[in-house]
């Protein structure tokens, strides 16, 4: 018990730290760590946390990869330039940061390993190149047997794929690498960073590019987790359906500062707020019906926070639209509140720091 206590109070001193981030450098090593770490395996990044003193610190890598065919001269320029790649059926595989440069260069898209929150199905190589771009991040532990606490999603609730091939995976490289791999639910993530003056109780929702994540937590126990395969991309993609521009401009004008506050001023911006809207309305529908099918509902005494994390609610106004769809669904556990977590890119990353320090006792 007296462990188990510990292991609380470890959780709640590092919920309180506050993040360090920042972007890899093209031609920076990747980092032997020497302590626990946290990793958010998503489809857009992939970033991961190490705790240094008073602070957490995280890097991010573009969870992107670019090809281009083999020449030993194109080879020469690449390691001069300290670009991270690797060599395999006579191509480059440009990966993370580097490879957008690469796409921009040729004026198309970068490939992505995941797809809507799992590994890609249509990549050969999806594996062995996340493998590498994951590389790029982490080396070996300077301790064999290091905890790292990795990101998964939850079930997918509209549509039939699992995560169990995902998750083994990338349990099976984090072995390889020396690590002691626990996977978390990245809901769970979410309370685990966020709701710590809550006990640990609230509901942890996680909006990223390819998915949604929900954990409805008690006392740090996930009693209910699922996902919806909808996100930033599927917004980008269906608004660029909408009035014919490729989802990457989109993405572009969305990232440079949509207000779901203000009128839209023209057609993009007014796609943006019907989808922005639509996905929350699915989002919430979907809790609806999750937790009113659900028996495992536990009887909580207070109404419970939801936290929002992820990138997807960086839009302007964003909370109030939540909180306006929220006014209209019916769920069956009270809601004191809806509340924006402190760093919104990272936070999948530090709930899984927290817990992987909390794993290490
Ligand atoms: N400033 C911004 N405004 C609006 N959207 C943004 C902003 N910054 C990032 N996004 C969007 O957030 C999404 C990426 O979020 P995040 O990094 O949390 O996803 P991920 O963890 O990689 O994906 P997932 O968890 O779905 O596997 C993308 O759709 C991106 O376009
Ligand atoms: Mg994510």
């Amino acid at each position: 018990m007296a462990n188990e206590m510990g292991n609380v109070d470890t959780a709640v001193k590092a919920s309180h730290k506050t993040v360090i981030s920042r972007e890899k450098e093209i031609g920076e090593e990747a980092e032997r760590p020497s302590g626990p770490v946290g990793l958010d395996i998503g489809t857009s990044h992939i970033v991961m946390a190490q705790n240094k003193g008073k602070n957490i610190h995280t890097v991010k890598q573009l969870n992107a990869f670019f090809t281009i065919p083999y020449s030993k001269f194109t080879k020469k320029i690449l390691v001069e330039n300290e670009v991270n790649f690797f060599e395999k059926n006579d191509q480059f595989y440009i990966l993370g940061y580097s490879a957008e440069n690469f796409a921009n260069m040729f004026n198309t898209n970068t490939r992505r390993t995941m797809e809507k929150g799992l590994l890609s199905a249509r990549e050969d190589e999806g594996i062995t190149v996340l493998q590498a771009i994951i590389n790029t991040l982490i080396n070996k532990p300077k301790n064999e047997g290091e905890v790292i606490c990795f990101s998964i999603p939850g079930q997918p609730i509209d549509s039939p794929n699992s995560t169990i091939y995902h998750e083994s995976v990338i349990k099976m490289f984090l072995s390889s690498l020396g690590f002691r791999p626990i996977s978390i639910n990245e809901g769970l993530a979410t309370v685990m960073s966020e709701l710590a003056e809550d006990n640990f109780t609230g509901i942890g929702i996680s909006m990223g590019g390819g998915m949604c994540n929900v954990c409805l937590s008690y006392l740090s126990v996930p009693v209910i987790t699922y996902s919806i395969q909808k996100g930033g991309d599927y917004i980008d993609y269906m608004v660029g359906a909408s009035v014919g521009e490729p989802a990457t401009k989109i993405k572009t004008i969305k990232e440079g500062g949509v207000s779901l506050n203000r009128s839209p001023k023209n057609r993009v911006e007014t796609a943006l707020h019907i989808y922005y809207d639509d996905l929350i309305n699915s989002l919430l529908h979907s809790l609806q019906d999750v937790l009113h099918s659900s028996d495992k509902i536990p009887k909580i005494a207070k109404p419970i926070p939801i936290a929002l994390a992820g990138g997807t609610v960086l839009a302007g106004g964003f909370r109030e639209h939540f909180e306006k769809a929220l006014s209209e669904v019916n769920l069956p556990v009270e809601i004191s509140e809806v509340r924006i977590a402190e760093d919104t890119l990272n936070t999948t990353a530090k709930g899984a720091m927290v817990m992987a320090l909390s794993e290490e006792i």
